[in-house]
């Protein structure tokens, strides 16, 4: 076991049960995590799925060993694909595992996105879930840090009576919901690095913001490309980190550092446009690692919409789809 200051603010090239070792018992506020889905990225071997299950129902023991009782996990995941295509929703055979273990549901919030993959003989997915449980029932939630916009924030009551006057939406906006619209970081995506999958910082955002407080401690057992140690720094959190492949530390330590390698190269776009920002550098000076043939530029930038935006998009397109779906047409 080693001393929690030593642990803090790093991340560790190393297979997570074995790292956890060193995380003493109930000193962690916040785990936010998005584990491998065994589907044989190339980050993972893919198990039987039976071993799947048992192997994260150590992790998750251990995430529950290292948890405060005050502390909340959020466990980010998709769907395991079978033989010929059969579909098993990672949510779905984990959630009886958390419940086993003693943890406390408090959500299961779906991650809607507007593009994905093709599917030829199912349905598209166009979800993934993210678990949220508690240790206790004397959890931290700071709804007030994370709301979104109301449409009419100043719409006041009309009618006669008690209210009269009054606000009718909580002009401090409202409860975001449980099914949540960030865009998913692929092509064109200012924070893409080599990682295959990472998230959206303003999604770990408003997990890190909702539920802990300044100097709170946020564990990442399988942490990628350092996302939820950007966003913990970055909101003055502390912060954890564990990732078995080495080249995702480099990355990662990459992206907490900001400044160019020796090649003048960032792992992402957006880490280039921070450091330029700050030092007044010229831009076209700099490369990031997934920028395809053309060179940064001080062009203006890609507009980086809000999740409101996208979300407004995805219901959009859902109405158009029923709207104008085949049976509807034919019946005109
Ligand atoms: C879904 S990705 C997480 C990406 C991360 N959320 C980000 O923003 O970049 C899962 C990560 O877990 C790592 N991983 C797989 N098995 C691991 C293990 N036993 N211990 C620690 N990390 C592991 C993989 O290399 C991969 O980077």
């Amino acid at each position: 076991m080693s001393n929690l200051k030593d642990l803090i603010n790093k991340i560790y090239n190393e297979d997570f049960l074995e790292f956890s070792k060193n995380i003493p018992d109930e000193c962690i506020d916040l785990i936010v995590t998005s584990p491998p889905y065994n589907i044989g990225k190339e980050y993972e071997k893919k198990q039987p799925l039976l071993s799947y299950l048992n192997w994260s129902r150590e992790i998750l023991a251990e995430c529950k060993r290292v948890l405060k009782d005050t502390g909340s996990i959020f466990y980010q995941v998709g769907t395991y694909v079978g033989k010929k295509g059969a579909h098993f929703p990672w949510d779905i055979m984990l959630f009886p595992i958390f419940v086993d273990l003693g943890f406390i549901p408090r959500n299961r919030i779906v991650w809607i996105r507007q593009h994905g993959t093709h599917a030829k003989y199912k349905f598209s997915n166009r979800h993934e879930t993210v678990l949220w449980f508690t240790k206790s029932n004397s959890y931290k939630f700071y709804l007030d840090d994370i709301r979104v916009p109301q449409i009419f924030p100043k719409k006041k009551n009309y009618r006669k009576g008690r209210d009269y006057g009054k606000f009718t939406s909580n002009p401090r906006g409202k409860n975001p919901g449980d099914v949540w619209a960030f865009r998913n970081v692929k092509h064109n995506h200012e924070e893409q690095t080599e990682h295959p999958c990472q998230f959206p910082e303003d999604f770990v955002t408003r997990i890190i913001l909702s539920t802990t407080e300044t100097n709170d401690i946020v564990l990442d057992p399988f942490i990628g490309s350092g996302t939820t140690g950007i966003v913990a720094r970055n909101h003055n959190r502390r912060f954890i980190g564990c990732e078995i492949v080495k080249q995702y530390v480099n990355i990662a330590n990459h992206r907490l550092i900001g400044i160019p390698d020796g090649n003048g190269n960032f792992p992402n776009l957006k880490a280039l446009r921070q450091y330029v920002d700050e030092t007044g550098e010229d831009i076209t000076r700099f490369t990031f690692s997934r920028q395809i043939g053309k060179k940064a530029t001080p062009l203006p930038r890609a507009k980086i919409y809000p999740q409101s935006h996208h979300l407004q998009k995805t219901i959009e397109r859902i109405m158009f789809e029923a709207e104008n779906s085949c049976y509807k047409t034919e019946q005109k």
